[in-house]
């Protein structure tokens, strides 16, 4: 039952990346495979799935467990060629590809853990050609305040709503969270355009999950209303995670 329920987590960022990847290709003209980048993609989850579509991957990831992993599991569904991972991350991500020749960067749940966001983004619009597609996918600060208000961990809440005064929002090493506005603030300073605006696990995360898995069909259920609200900006500020899709200016 968790893994259905991990599965349909993860299946509307896909559906979005997969049907940016689709408007790319044929933006590109669709006679050659995309060059896609996936900046802290550790062990490879999207992209291997993005190379079984027929494009080329580039994994950069400082962790070498991840990137062994990434090489078994691109090896199980016969993507090896397909598939490159290199030992590096977001601030040497110009000493392995070239400025401009990437059609298309993902950056999913990377901003929170590097030092500099702001320079991770500027990297990636670099290594990107003029109206590239940047993935982007963040915790969402507001999500984690109200989760831990409606637990009764009010003081924590407080503290939490608290980091968006600070300059440093990992002084505690705690991942990094996001409001929308802070996240189209680097966009734009890293000169992208915000095309598409999702709020991911609106309320999967606040329902207890015995509630979800005794009921039959209701997995099913909470993904269809999952899909109903993920772009509706009523219910975006308690989604456990922002996922954006930007064009390189
Ligand atoms: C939460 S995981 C996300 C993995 C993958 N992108 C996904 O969505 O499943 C964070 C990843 O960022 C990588 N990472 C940590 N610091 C990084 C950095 N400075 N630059 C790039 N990636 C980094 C970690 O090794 C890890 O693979």
């Amino acid at each position: 039952m968790e893994h259905r329920r991990s599965a349909l987590r993860t299946a509307m960022v896909w559906d979005a990346l997969h049907e940016a990847l689709r408007a790319r290709h044929l933006d590109v003209g669709a006679n050659r495979p995309l060059q896609v980048i996936d900046l802290g993609g550790g062990t490879g989850g999207l992209a291997v799935r993005v190379a079984e579509l027929g494009h080329h991957v580039l994994v950069v990831d400082p962790s070498p467990d991840a990137l062994a992993s990434l090489e078994r599991r691109a090896a199980e569904v016969s993507v090896s060629a397909g598939v490159r991972g290199v030992l590096g991350d977001a601030a040497t991500l110009l000493d392995e590809v070239q400025p401009a020749s990437a059609d298309v960067v993902i950056c999913h749940g990377v901003l929170e853990v590097v030092d500099e966001p702001a320079l991770a983004l500027t990297s990636a619009a670099t290594a990107l050609v003029e109206g590239g597609c940047l993935s982007v996918l963040v915790a969402q600060r507001s999500a984690a305040v109200f989760s831990r208000a409606i637990a009764g961990h009010l003081a924590d809440a407080r503290a939490l709503l608290q980091q968006r005064e600070t300059s440093d929002s990992r002084a505690d090493s705690a991942p990094r969270r996001f409001s929308l506005a802070e996240l189209c603030e680097l966009l734009a300073s890293a000169h992208f355009t915000v095309t598409e605006v999702r709020g991911v696990r609106v309320f999967t995360d606040h329902i207890a999950s015995t509630m979800v898995d005794s009921e039959p069909g209701a997995v099913e259920e909470l993904h269809a209303l999952e899909a109903a609200v993920a772009t509706d900006p009523d219910f975006l500020a308690i989604a456990t995670q922002l996922h954006l899709l930007a064009t390189r200016l």
